[in-house]
């Protein structure tokens, strides 16, 4: 279920938007604390989906100063009027909270304990422990992330609940809580909260109804597979878009998250039980290999991981980087003994170097820094050198970008200028761009004007996804 938070501060406002909420929300929560005017029996009355009824003093994170016992009044008074949940903190103590519970009728009562500052496992089981011991209805912990790994603590506990067959509402706050609010329904919490659009957030990290439903397909299913992509930073890629898009065409019982880290190591070892697999972006590709079980032998040679499937409890880790390339640039010339020139000696120059001369191309890298073209040329055992050599090597069939040059905002550079690209190409060429964002860049326009056989990145992007589709899932991307 998903619940949206009406913090409306005037009673004529709050129908309006509880109306509006109505149309997708499972359950609306009234936050009494919020509204100037409050106008209880009429927002009862007009209701038209289940509401939770709830006041929160400036201590538990409300808006007013509502004295303890005025709220508890209100709170009687809402069951007095049928409200079908009232949600009131564990803090209000053990003697007010049973004779809430001792009055409640048909009002399913939720006991809720909020941690504004941090997310301590320990504190939290004996939180849910204490609250347990009450019987409510429903218990509520939701504490704030000051990590990724925070939510992982909020997922475990729903496994707990999930199995005493405790109804459990529990996520984490904060912008390093997203993820919780996304994946907690999926760990068999009761119900997640989200805002009634974008920019009516009630809460920092609280995603629109719209999303959660539509791209997270939060209320289709439960117990589903969990994948994501673990990189810094992770708001640029198409990945949430792709994978669950496919995950829903194929009625597929899995989502896909970005997980934003920090501490690799530490995200490894909280997630490795929870989610079945994830792709793995900058800058983690390579660190990530001393973290898992195994890797196959592509991803060993190369020295680089961007896909790990939990195999058995076992992470084993791929490069789908290097097919993904080679399948494109192959679509369009083969590379067997063709001059190829890769300017670049970063990641994606590394994948996609030991797929040119796996593929039998002769290969020559150009960087910047020239130290790390010699270690990535030394490696592959090719040619290389600095971006000056641009001015004297012999014409290439194929040419490679591997830099983030032309990459936005800076769509007006090349990493080569239009006499030197012209010179260098025979009749024919191919010249691909790694670069996605924009789809066709500079280079690829000019060497279109020249003539020349153009693939681009997103293309690169999309192979990359499927060759990593299948080995989430078995199934074809595309
Ligand atoms: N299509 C896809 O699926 C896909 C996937 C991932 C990445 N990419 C693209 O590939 C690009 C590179 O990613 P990466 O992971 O390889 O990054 P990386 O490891 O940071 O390497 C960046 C490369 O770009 C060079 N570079 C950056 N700015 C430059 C400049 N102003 N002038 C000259 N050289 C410059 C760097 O040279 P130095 O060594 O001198 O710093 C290095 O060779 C990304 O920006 C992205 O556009 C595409």
């Amino acid at each position: 279920m998903i619940a949206v938070p009406i913090a409306a501060s005037m009673t004529k406002e709050a129908l309006k938007d509880m109306k509006e909420a109505s149309k997708s929300a499972d359950v609306i929560e009234l936050r009494l604390d919020c509204i100037k005017d409050l106008g209880l029996e009429i927002l009862l009355a007009k209701r038209i989906k289940p509401v939770i009824v709830t006041t929160r003093s400036k201590a538990e994170g409300g808006r007013s100063n509502i004295s303890e016992s005025r709220r508890i009044k209100l709170i009687e008074k809402a069951i007095d009027l049928g409200a079908e949940f009232v949600d009131v903190e564990f803090s209000l103590g053990s003697e007010k909270i049973k004779r809430i519970i001792s009055i409640r009728g048909k009002t399913k009562v939720i006991v809720s304990y909020h941690n504004f500052k941090g997310t301590d496992e320990k504190e939290i089981i004996a939180k849910y422990e204490k609250i347990k011991r009450l019987k409510p209805n429903v218990i509520k912990i939701v504490s704030f992330a000051n990590s990724i790994d925070d939510n992982a603590v909020m997922l475990r506990l729903l496994k707990t609940a999930k199995k005493e067959g405790k109804d459990l509402i529990a996520f984490c706050m904060g912008e390093k809580g997203e993820v919780s609010r996304i994946l907690c329904n999926f760990f068999g919490s009761f119900l997640t909260f989200a805002s009634l659009c974008k920019g009516k957030e009630s809460a920092p990290g609280q995603l629109d109804v719209k999303t959660l439903k539509g791209l997270y397909r939060i209320n289709e299913f439960r117990n589903g597979e969990v994948f994501g992509l673990v990189g810094n930073p992770v708001k640029q890629s198409k990945g949430i878009l792709i994978h669950n898009d496919a995950f829903k065409k194929l009625e597929m019982n899995k989502v896909y998250v970005n997980f934003l880290v920090e501490d690799l190591s530490s995200f490894v070892k909280s997630f490795r039980k929870l989610i079945k697999g994830f792709s793995v972006t900058i800058p983690f590709k390579r660190e990530i290999i001393k973290l898992i079980d195994g890797v196959d032998l592509t991803a060993g040679k190369i020295g680089a991981v961007n896909t790990v499937i939990n195999e058995n409890g076992k992470l084993i880790g791929y490069n789908t980087d290097v097919k993904g390339a080679i399948n494109v640039i192959e679509s369009k010339m083969k590379i067997k003994n063709k001059r190829v020139l890769m300017i670049g000696a970063g990641g994606v120059a590394r994948a996609i170097g030991y797929g040119v001369k796996g593929k039998g191309g002769r290969l020559i890298i150009l960087n910047r820094t020239v130290s790390r073209a010699k270690s990535l040329g030394n490696e592959l055992k090719c040619e290389y050198g600095g971006l000056d050599k641009l001015n004297k090597i012999d014409k290439v069939d194929i040419i490679v970008n591997a830099t983030s040059i032309g990459m936005v905002p800076k769509v007006n550079e090349m990493p080569l200028g239009k006499d030197k690209l012209r010179r260098i190409i025979k009749k024919g060429a191919l010249v691909f761009d790694s670069v996605y964002n924009p789809r066709k860049t500079k280079l690829l326009k000019e060497a279109e004007k020249l003539g020349c056989n153009t693939a681009d990145g997103y293309d690169m992007f999309i192979n990359q996804a499927d060759e990593q589709f299948k080995l989430f899932t078995g199934r074809r991307l595309i």
